[in-house]
């Protein structure tokens, strides 16, 4: 029940209790947003399939929950980064297809295999090592091929030596190497034709190997950039991230085709208000020193949070529908904000990071071009100490903290339960667990 009260917290500041175990800061994910923009980039990519990409906990918005949303809404693949990522996802009960994205190592095979995670094959070491890891445990290691066409990151090259490994792969006993796939390195860019290239070197790569006897079920290139930007490099399958948050991987992408929501908004509250005098310096090192008597708000959340030390001066957050300037240098775990435009604000009120208040908004965009960042970072980056509010259907669905994940349906809350995923609740959310049958059971189970 103390969740239930920390999230009045949250949300009507008369609500606030003594017994609260947060501070008054949280990141709100509208799982409706992930939901609508899910189903609006399967339909664009259609015939292809989608591969949701959740690594790096969803971009920051939430690993269990994003992946289970976005294989309700028609995703039927998800992407991670790192084996333990793909663990995560199993431990929570999701038994869809994962691909983890970077290089697997020898030592990783039979967890992969065990798992049932699908791996990134581009070196003949790690393919022996996951086949003699499918020959052990009885049933074969699946993997994907990963060819460099152009990133120059990961993959065996486009031509006749990787094609070469790969048939050699292929004849493993005990390796299933059921796909084939490459990453675009600049296809978010105005001028698109390195990825082209990139794409007809995939393409003729794919139709070599096909010659050689080696066909793959799935074959995919298309980020959220190639969605958008290449539409002949669907394949039957396209990796997508951050247009899944509701996000623009750049402004050289044609946003009428998908208009997508952004999933994320990140608040926090007035902690602490004073007048200060003229002359006033104000955070680490005293640079800045108000030139005015002026209100100045502290706000709870800092660059261990997430929030940038790069927006000192350059910042700003909303309250009352208002903006307020970041004074001074963003410390760990708190921010001060000039008061000027909202002089009656007072402890307890919203004010919002990133997201819109009333009419006002501040953007992931607006974030990054003032740290001289990509928006990517700047979701990505909010932090572990963070507790995220899962919004779905309109109302809160889920609370997750460091101290667990706890249900917020409407039939009540739980106290928190282990780190790894949601358990316990009994709320109707389709957030509470891997004993409940959730979205991701019904839609996303592999065989
Ligand atoms: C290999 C790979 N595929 C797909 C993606 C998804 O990219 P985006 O978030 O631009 O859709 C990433 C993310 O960086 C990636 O590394």
């Amino acid at each position: 029940m103390r969740f239930a009260v920390v999230f009045d917290y949250f949300c009507a500041p008369a609500a606030a209790p003594d017994e609260a175990l947060h501070r008054p800061t949280w990141a709100e994910i509208s799982l409706d947003a992930v939901s609508a923009n899910t189903r609006l980039i399967r339909s664009l990519a259609a015939p292809a399939e989608v591969m949701a990409v959740v690594k790096a906990d969803a971009y920051g918005h939430g690993a269990v929950e994003v992946a289970r949303t976005a294989l309700a809404s028609g995703a039927t693949w998800l992407g991670v980064a790192a084996l333990e990522e793909a663990v995560e996802l199993r431990r929570a009960g999701i038994s869809a297809p994962v691909l983890v994205l970077s290089a697997a190592t020898p030592a990783q095979a039979e967890t992969l295999v065990r798992e049932d995670v699908t791996a990134a094959v581009f070196d003949l070491e790690v393919a022996r090592a996951l086949a003699a890891a499918g020959r052990r445990l009885g049933r074969p290691a699946r993997a994907h091929l990963k060819v460099d066409t152009g990133m120059g990151r990961l993959g065996v090259p486009a031509d006749r030596r990787g094609l070469e490994l790969a048939l050699e792969a292929a004849r493993l006993e005990g390796l299933n190497l059921e796909g084939v796939y490459s990453h675009f390195a600049s296809a978010d860019e105005p001028d698109l034709s390195f990825a082209r290239r990139q794409a007809e070197l995939f393409d003729r790569f794919v139709n070599e190997a096909g010659r050689a006897g080696l066909s793959f079920s799935w074959r995919h290139l298309a980020n959220s950039a190639g969605l958008l930007n290449l539409p002949q490099a669907r394949h039957n399958l396209v990796r997508v991230g951050l247009c899944l948050y509701g996000l623009y991987p750049s402004p050289h992408v044609d946003r009428r085709q998908a208009v997508l929501t952004p999933a994320m908004a990140w608040k926090t509250r007035l902690v602490y208000v004073k007048r200060v005098p003229a002359g006033t310096p104000v955070s680490y090192g005293g640079d800045y020193v108000t030139d005015h008597a002026m209100p100045v708000g502290t706000l709870p959340v800092g660059y261990a949070d997430g929030y940038r030390r790069a927006l000192k001066g350059r910042g700003r957050v909303l309250i009352r529908g208002r903006s307020c300037p970041v004074l001074g240098r963003v410390c760990m775990d708190h921010i001060m904000v000039g008061l000027d435009e909202v002089p009656d604000a007072a402890v307890g009120d919203e004010a919002v990071l990133l997201g819109r208040q009333g009419a006002a908004e501040v953007t992931a965009e607006e974030l990054a071009e003032a740290c001289q960042t990509i928006n990517y970072e700047i979701v990505a980056a909010v932090g572990r100490r963070m507790p995220r509010v899962f919004v779905r259907d309109g109302r809160p669905a889920a609370l997750r903290s460091i101290l667990g994940t706890v249900s917020l349906g409407p039939s009540g809350s739980s106290g928190p339960s282990g780190s790894s995923g949601p358990s316990g609740g009994s709320g109707s959310s389709g957030l509470s667990g891997p004993s409940e049958p959730g979205p991701a059971s019904e839609g996303g189970g592999r065989r």
